[in-house]
């Protein structure tokens, strides 16, 4: 039994090896502070794998080392310890070892990660029990809102939640909402749907929005099934699922001859994964014999993705980050949102230190002499981190009051019909909380305005008021048809009868 449980702590320790990136003109004698990052080694499919944010992770220890200005007397280190499994997979139980691990081996002041929710989750209780602060980019569900030690620096599930919440009440659907989403009951999944759609169905539940959830097996999904789901309780739809199944969903729509007007499909894309590509966006296109069918039912999908920010520093730190990532692990790093959190982890580093030397400026001010200084306690650092503004790469880092970040996303919609293309047609400012349209374009509704969340006379056209008020609406339109009748018939006797008496009235008039 305990021969089992420590092999793998022993094997991770050979693994983990520090690194301490000095100024080249730094003295020697500075203090070691360090940092603890917890990512997956080698499977890259994760936004937050070690290839894609530890270049980020060694030039933000790199910054803050070589700026005298930022903890002096003091230097950061960074280890690391991988949160896969033996399949490459993140490990809710893996993680939590490396974090011990960790712990007893460099006992650091901070861990940096881990990126996915189920090895985040017991990452998060150790590291509040332990009072150390715990500060990621990705770890984005919205269960670790509650955790005092973790500040996110990355996009989270709340703040999508937050975005789709303005939406609604943008367009005025108050009501209710119906969320779609793919699962897989394997063990090797995070779940990143399940999650996303959680951020809505939170937020959208404070708000008294009436949810239906509906899950899809990714692996066997019966179409039928879901337009009929769709059809019996929503308009309002959000959908989180491999683009193909939305594809093929969208053609079954189609097929099924649904006055598609009727309904808007917001499609969770969160790393713009389908809207990539060189020449216009046309994520329903396949070339083959369905395009027509997807792209005529694609007038009513709009995608939400994260926004690509545009302040120059980004692009230079994407650069940066493809070359090192060469240099380092010989991968290349291609153009994708995915950048956005290996910028989230970097800003973290920063926002971290920031918040550690005003920390520690407090306990030199408090008399502090030894020459060494303690690991602060009860969680100040964190503290510091949050309700706060600092400079970052991907723009201003502006943390909320409960440790998250406020994150821009964006909305694509099809702007031109003719040739199905999409564009970012509104952003989301996360900071202002606000939907600004671009310049020059617009919502394309394929029924003139935004359709209601609920049908006039309910989802199944079964509403008792609404039927009763169309049909006196009916009565109404017979009562006025008739009266126009009557009108008309009583003209066109005056009319008649003038006629006819006109002439003999000439008659008269000449025969005088
Ligand atoms: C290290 O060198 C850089 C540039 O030469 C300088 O700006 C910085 O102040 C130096 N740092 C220290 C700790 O001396
Ligand atoms: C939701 O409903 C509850 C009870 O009806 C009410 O107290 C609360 O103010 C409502 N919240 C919102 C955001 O409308
Ligand atoms: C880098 O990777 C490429 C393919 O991914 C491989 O062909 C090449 O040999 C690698 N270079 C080094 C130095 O490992
Ligand atoms: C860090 O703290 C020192 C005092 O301990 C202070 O002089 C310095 O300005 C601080 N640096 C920043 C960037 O705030
Ligand atoms: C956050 O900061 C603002 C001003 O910067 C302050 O008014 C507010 O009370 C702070 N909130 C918390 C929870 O500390
Ligand atoms: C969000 O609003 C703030 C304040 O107006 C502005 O500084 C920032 O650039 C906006 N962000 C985006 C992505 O437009």
């Amino acid at each position: 039994m305990s021969k089992c449980l420590w092999s793998p702590l022993v094997l991770l320790l050979v693994h983990s090896a520090v690194l301490c990136i000095s100024a080249e003109n730094a003295t020697e004698g500075l203090q070691d502070v360090t940092l603890a990052a917890i990512l997956p080694l080698t499977n890259t499919d994760y936004a937050w794998a070690w290839p894609r944010v530890a270049p980020a992770l060694h030039r933000a220890v790199q910054r803050v080392n070589s700026d005298p200005w930022l903890l002096p007397g003091l230097k950061l280190c960074l280890v690391h310890g991988s949160s896969e499994n033996r399949d490459g997979f993140c490990s809710d139980s893996m993680a939590p070892l490396v974090a011990v691990d960790l712990k007893l081996s460099h006992d650091p002041w901070a861990f940096i990660g881990p990126g996915c929710d189920y090895s985040s989750s017991p990452v998060a209780r150790f590291t509040t029990h332990w009072e150390v602060p715990m500060v990621t980019a990705g770890a984005r569900a919205f269960g670790f809102k509650d955790y005092a030690a973790v500040t996110n620096t990355g996009p989270t599930h709340k703040k999508l939640g937050e975005f789709g919440m303005r939406i609604q009440e943008t367009f005025g659907w108050h009501r209710h909402a119906l969320l779609i989403f793919s699962d897989k009951k394997d063990t090797n999944d995070d779940r990143p749907c399940y999650f996303a759609v959680e951020g809505l169905y939170q937020l959208f539940g404070e708000h008294n929005i009436t949810i239906r959830d509906h899950i899809i097996e990714a692996d066997s999904v019966n179409y039928k099934t879901v337009v009929q789901e769709v059809r019996e309780n929503g308009r309002v739809v959000y959908l989180c699922c491999p683009w193909d199944i939305l594809r093929t969903l969208m053609v079954q729509f189609w097929k099924e001859g649904m006055s598609l007007e009727e309904y808007v499909f917001f499609f969770i894309d969160l790393f713009a994964e389908g809207m990539g590509g060189h020449g216009p966006v046309r994520p329903w296109y396949r070339g083959d014999q369905d395009d027509y069918a997807a792209q005529q039912a694609f007038r009513s999908v709009k995608v939400l993705t994260y926004l690509e920010p545009q302040n120059p520093q980004y692009l230079q730190f994407v650069e940066t980050l493809k070359s090192d990532a060469k240099k380092m692990f010989n991968f290349t790093i291609e153009d994708s949102l995915y950048n956005l959190i290996a910028g989230g982890f970097y800003d973290g580093v920063m926002l971290y230190s920031q918040a550690l030397n005003e920390t520690l400026s407090e306990q030199r001010g408090r008399g502090w002499e030894s020459g060494k200084f303690q690991r602060p306690k009860q969680d100040v650092v964190t503290r510091r981190m949050w309700n706060r503004t600092l400079p970052g790469v991907l723009g201003l880092v502006e943390m909320d009051e409960f440790g998250d970040r406020q994150m821009d996303f964006a909305m694509w919609d099809m702007t031109d019909v003719d040739s199905g293309e999409f564009q970012v047609v509104c952003v989301y400012n996360g900071s202002m909380k606000q939907l600004v349209v671009q310049s020059g374009r617009s919502f394309q509704w394929p029924g003139g305005a935004p359709p209601p969340d609920v049908p006039e006379c309910g989802f199944k056209n079964d509403n008792a008021a609404c039927l009763a008020r169309t049909v006196s609406m009916h009565q109404m339109v017979a009562i006025v048809i008739c009266f126009v009748f009557v009108i008309i018939v009583t003209v066109t006797v005056f009319i008649y009868r003038e006629d006819t008496a006109r002439p003999r009235m000439k008659h008269g008039w000449m025969d005088v």
